[in-house]
């Protein structure tokens, strides 16, 4: 009745942004990214027929924020009737700051959930579980280069590339701290109901993934950043002419990828993408990782800099 999962943060290079099915949170669009090795976030879970309530502590801390959705997720992996649960959450990075941390986690606990309950879940199933959990979320039971697609009325996630194919690196500028005033899930439907680039967005995305899985399977590098900056500006334009707009930039986010652009100049083989949040993710070539964090450091504004290689999907850690 018992079992833990650990698995990475992932960062989407062609986005997830848009619900088709609010309800069962499907995603509107498919999406494409790469799944960190070195930020993880690890879930136990314990059923346990004595307690009265599921509980959750993060880090060693009772914590209820996230317990309302985790406790869901739950639901629907054990089924309403499970006895409730203890969940302990251990993560190694800012959770809620625009660093993915509801991919990692919602992946680790269903991962956790389905082994404690005893349920034999197909990769499909753990999919379905995991995105209802959080979109972003069925990515990270994949490692390397994942995509998640729409399938008539679900989700199906496939590996485009391992980690060692292609291993690239991955250097997070922190430029704020604590957790981002809107969240992906609210900022999502203002954009759907209010912005008047939503319908483009949709209708565009097909040709975005065509053009990053050939680059990705072709291993191209410039192709590839091209494409992800385009798709990752995009989808904060969509914010921006919302209303009320959702602006995640602060100026150091702005500063950041003139940095990028700088080390492009240089001819760095590097690129920017941004997520629901401040938070400034560079990809490189590992050759040129250790010169992107020196760049990135030294940008005004920058409080901490994390750097990854990509990593292997969510896997459990043990069971008893
Ligand atoms: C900007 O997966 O957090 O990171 O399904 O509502 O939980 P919910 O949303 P979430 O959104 C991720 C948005 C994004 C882009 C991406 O990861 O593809």
């Amino acid at each position: 009745m018992q079992a833990t999962a650990i698995a990475q943060p992932n960062i989407a290079l062609i986005k997830y942004w848009g619900k088709r099915d609010v309800a069962r949170n499907l995603p509107a669009v498919g999406s494409i990214s790469i799944t960190l090795r070195d930020l993880y976030t690890r879930m136990q879970v314990e059923f346990d027929a004595t307690l009265a309530a599921d509980e959750l502590t993060v880090n060693d801390a009772p914590d209820q924020r996230m317990l309302p959705r985790l406790s869901a997720c739950l639901d629907r992996v054990a089924g309403e009737r499970r006895s409730r649960a203890r969940i302990t959450s251990t993560c190694n990075f800012p959770i809620a700051a625009g660093l993915a941390s509801s991919a990692s986690s919602f992946a680790a606990l269903t991962m956790a959930g389905a082994a404690a309950a005893g349920r034999d879940a197909s990769a499909d199933e753990l999919a379905s579980l995991a995105g209802q959990g959080s979109g972003s979320a069925a990515r990270s039971l994949l490692g390397g280069f994942v995509e998640l697609a729409n399938t008539d009325d679900d989700i199906q996630v496939r590996n485009l590339l391992g980690p060692a194919d292609w291993p690239l690196a991955v250097v997070v500028a922190i430029t704020q701290a604590g957790p981002k005033p809107v969240g992906s899930t609210e900022a999502m439907e203002i954009s759907r109901e209010t912005s008047p680039f939503y319908k483009s967005w949709i209708d565009d995305q097909p040709q975005d993934l065509d053009a990053a899985r050939t680059a990705i399977l072709g291993r191209d590098f410039d192709r590839l950043g091209a494409i992800a900056e385009h798709n990752c500006l995009k989808m904060h334009s969509i914010m921006w002419a919302s209303r009320p707009p959702v602006v995640y930039w602060n100026a150091a986010t702005m500063r950041c990828l003139q940095t990028v652009r700088h080390l492009q100049g240089d001819g760095v083989p590097v690129f920017f993408t941004i997520d629901a949040g401040p938070q400034v993710k560079a990809v490189c070539l590992p050759e040129a990782a250790d010169r992107v964090e020196a760049a990135l450091r030294e940008t005004p504004g920058v409080i901490d800099i994390m750097t990854s290689g990509l990593g292997t999907g969510a896997r459990l850690e043990d069971e008893s």
